[in-house]
C-alpha cells in the first residue's frame, strides 16, 4: 500500500515573513495522521520553513539541486548543502528549469543520481508539452523523459524515486487534465517501471501528478489507481486550499 505524498512546490514566491507563519498554518492543520506532507520552498526560505515545520510530519525538499559536491560553481547549491538546510526531498527536472534553464534528460539523470547518494529523495518531473499531446506523442516523450531520468538507477535506489507526471499545458494554466487522462499517463509510468524494474519494485513507486491541482479536483484525481499523491503549484500557497488537497488524500 503507497501512502499517499502531497508536496506544495511554492516556485518563487514569498519572503521568511510570510513562509514561516505559511508553513505553521499548514503544519498545525496537518495534524499527525493521513498522507505524508512535503513543502518545497525556495532555497532562501528554507530555514524559516524547516523551523516552522519541526516537530510536526511535515518535511522540507528543494526545488533544485546541482551534481557537484564542491567547488566554483556561482550560484548552485550541492546535495550536502540540502541536507545541512534541512531537506529530505528535492524536485529535480521541473518543466519549469527544462523551459527556461536548459535542463535535460541527462541532467534531470545525474541529479537523481547525486540526490540518492546522500539519501535525498528525488522527485523527477516529467510531462508533455500540449503540442506534443495533440500530435499523438504523449507516450512516446514519457518514455523517453523517464528512461533517461533512470538510466543507471538500480531497483535498490527506485524504490526511494517518486516520480511527478505534470502535463505542461495544465500546469498554472487552470487547465487539470482529467482523472482518466492522468491515470491513463500514470499508468504508462508504473508499465514501464514494472518492465524494467519488476512488479514488486513498480507497486511501490510513488507516481504524483502536477498541473491545477486544488481543492476542486484533488478527490478525482486522488482517487485515481496509479495517483499516490499531488505536486501542487499555486494552491500550496494558499493554506485552506492545501489544507483540503491534503484531507482529500486521507
Ligand atoms: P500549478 O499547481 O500551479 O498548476 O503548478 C503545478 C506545478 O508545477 C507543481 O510543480
Amino acid at each position: 500500500m503507497r501512502t499517499k505524498l502531497i508536496a506544495g512546490n511554492w516556485k518563487m514566491n514569498l519572503t521568511s515573513g510570510e513562509a514561516g507563519p505559511l508553513a505553521k498554518t499548514i503544519a498545525d492543520a496537518v495534524g499527525s495522521d493521513g498522507p505524508d506532507v512535503l513543502l518545497c520552498p525556495s532555497f532562501t526560505l528554507i530555514p524559516a520553513v524547516r523551523d516552522a515545520v519541526d516537530g510536526t510530519k511535515v518535511q522540507v525538499g528543494a526545488q533544485n539541486i546541482f551534481w557537484e559536491p564542491k567547488g566554483a560553481y556561482t550560484g548552485e547549491v550541492s546535495a550536502e548543502m540540502l541536507i545541512d538546510a534541512g531537506c529530505s526531498h528535492v524536485i529535480i527536472g521541473h518543466s519549469e528549469r527544462r523551459q527556461y534553464f536548459g535542463e535535460t534528460d541527462a541532467s534531470v539523470q545525474r541529479k537523481t543520481m547525486t540526490a540518492l547518494k546522500v539519501d535525498l529523495i528525488p522527485i523527477i518531473c516529467v510531462g508533455e508539452t500540449l503540442d506534443e499531446r495533440e500530435e499523438g506523442r504523449t507516450e512516446a516523450i514519457i518514455d523517453k523523459q523517464i528512461s533517461g531520468a533512470l538510466t543507471g538507477i538500480e531497483a535498490d535506489d527506485m524504490l526511494r524515486v517518486v516520480i511527478a507526471y505534470e502535463p505542461v499545458w495544465a500546469i498554472g494554466t487552470g487547465r487539470t487534465a482529467t482523472p482518466d487522462t492522468a491515470q491513463e499517463v500514470h499508468k504508462q509510468i508504473r508499465t514501464w517501471l514494472k518492465n524494467k524494474y519488476g512488479k514488486d519494485v513498480a507497486e511501490q513507486v510513488r507516481i504524483l501528478y502536477g498541473g491545477s491541482m486544488k481543492a476542486a479536483n484533488a478527490a478525482d484525481l486522488l482517487g485515481q489507481p496509479d495517483i499516490d499523491g499531488g505536486l501542487v503549484g499555486g494552491a500550496s500557497l494558499k493554506a485552506d486550499e492545501f489544507k483540503a488537497i491534503i484531507d482529500a488524500a486521507r
